[in-house]
């Protein structure tokens, strides 16, 4: 089962937003439909959006009606852009929208081998994070001990990533098919519950131990030692370490340097952005509907006000390393990550 695939001209997602009362999947049949898609939660976490990103691209040049190479570029570009509107936080939907437009730029000769060219690169982008999932689990599960117990925020997993195995969870697998003894706190991670939903349903179905806790219940596990180390994924890291993740991903941090216990983001390279500073990156903020509502049904008084930023920022100090598909990142990592991203 994967999160997203590009079908013929169709990407066919699964719906988010159902889970975990119904496995159901949505298909899409033009750039504006893998837009809404994005912003609408029904494929989220940022890896994943960028490859949706991605193979609305590959739609977009598909269903072109262009017939040089310029008139399908002019195609792509529109649709980049409308994509591009859809969540501003997540490094990786710009990354992957950039690769497949430059690969188009640069394909020779006629419109159909542009189309052919952004097909074939989205098909490498798909194979090339099956790949990253599996060594970011691989390295990452080096840091989980047997019979060590994780906290995880919100969903790093593979319906995060679009891959087979996810990035912070994809560590908590591997180390499980190592034969380590490994437990799971997920927190729900409110708003979208996408730790209760999401976590804990891709967890129970690999049969790993997974016990989901409120948000506000995280520095009681960390001060009760009931955690060995957090390990979460992440939407955007710049080149001094700063992480941008779910919103609440800088309290963790904060309380489990307090207690001393080890805080691990792992994430791909495509999820680094080296050129942002801390300054200039957008924290997507959401619809207050999103506060206001659980389910549907109306949980604050008519006339509150409300605030809803999706992601917030954990500076370096608060991290203790950074798992990549190149290696582990230890500080300084304004040195260290500039180095790694500069390794072929
Ligand atoms: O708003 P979301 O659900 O897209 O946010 C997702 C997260 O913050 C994940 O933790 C992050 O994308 C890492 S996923 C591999």
């Amino acid at each position: 089962m994967r999160a997203v695939e590009l079908k013929g001209k169709k990407v066919v997602l699964i719906d988010q937003t159902k889970l975990p009362d119904r496995l159901k999947t949505l298909e899409c049949l033009t750039v504006e439909d893998v837009a809404r898609a994005i912003e609408g939660m029904k494929i989220r976490g940022a890896p994943a959006v960028g490859i949706a990103g991605a193979m609305g691209l590959a739609i977009a040049a598909l269903g072109s009606k262009g017939k040089t190479k310029r008139e399908i570029l002019k195609d792509l570009k529109r649709a980049a852009a409308r994509l591009r509107r859809t969540r501003p936080t997540g490094a990786d939907l710009f990354t992957r929208l950039e690769r497949v437009v430059g690969v188009a730029e640069r394909a020779k000769g006629s419109a159909e081998e542009v189309r052919r060219a952004v097909v074939m690169e989205v098909k490498c982008i798909v194979r090339e994070v099956d790949e990253t999932d599996r060594t970011l689990g691989t390295i990452g599960a080096k840091l989980i001990r047997d019979n060590d117990t994780v906290l995880t925020h919100c969903n790093a997993g593979w319906l995060a990533t679009g891959g087979g195995y996810g990035t912070a969870l994809a560590a908590v697998r591997m180390a499980k098919e190592e034969g380590k003894r490994v437990r799971v706190i997920a927190t729900e991670t409110r708003p979208l519950l996408q730790g209760a939903r999401l976590t804990a349903w891709e967890l129970k179905r690999d049969g790993i131990n997974v016990t989901v806790i409120t948000d506000n219940m995280v520095g009681y596990c960390l001060s009760n030692r009931m955690v060995d180390l957090v390990m979460v994924g992440a939407d955007r890291i710049l080149k001094d370490g700063h992480v941008i993740n779910k919103i609440g991903t800088y309290t963790i941090a904060v309380a489990a340097k307090r207690h001393r216990i080890p805080f691990y983001v792992v994430a791909p390279l495509s999820t680094f952005d080296p050129k942002s500073e801390v300054r200039e990156v957008k924290i997507e903020e959401r619809d207050r509907r999103e506060i206001e509502e659980i389910f549907g049904k109306r949980v604050l008084p008519r006339g509150v006000k409300t605030l809803n930023p999706a992601f917030d920022i954990t500076p370096p100090d608060l991290v203790t390393a950074i798992v990549t598909e190149r290696g582990i990142v230890y500080p300084p990592f304004r040195k260290k990550i500039p180095e790694i991203l500069r390794t072929p």
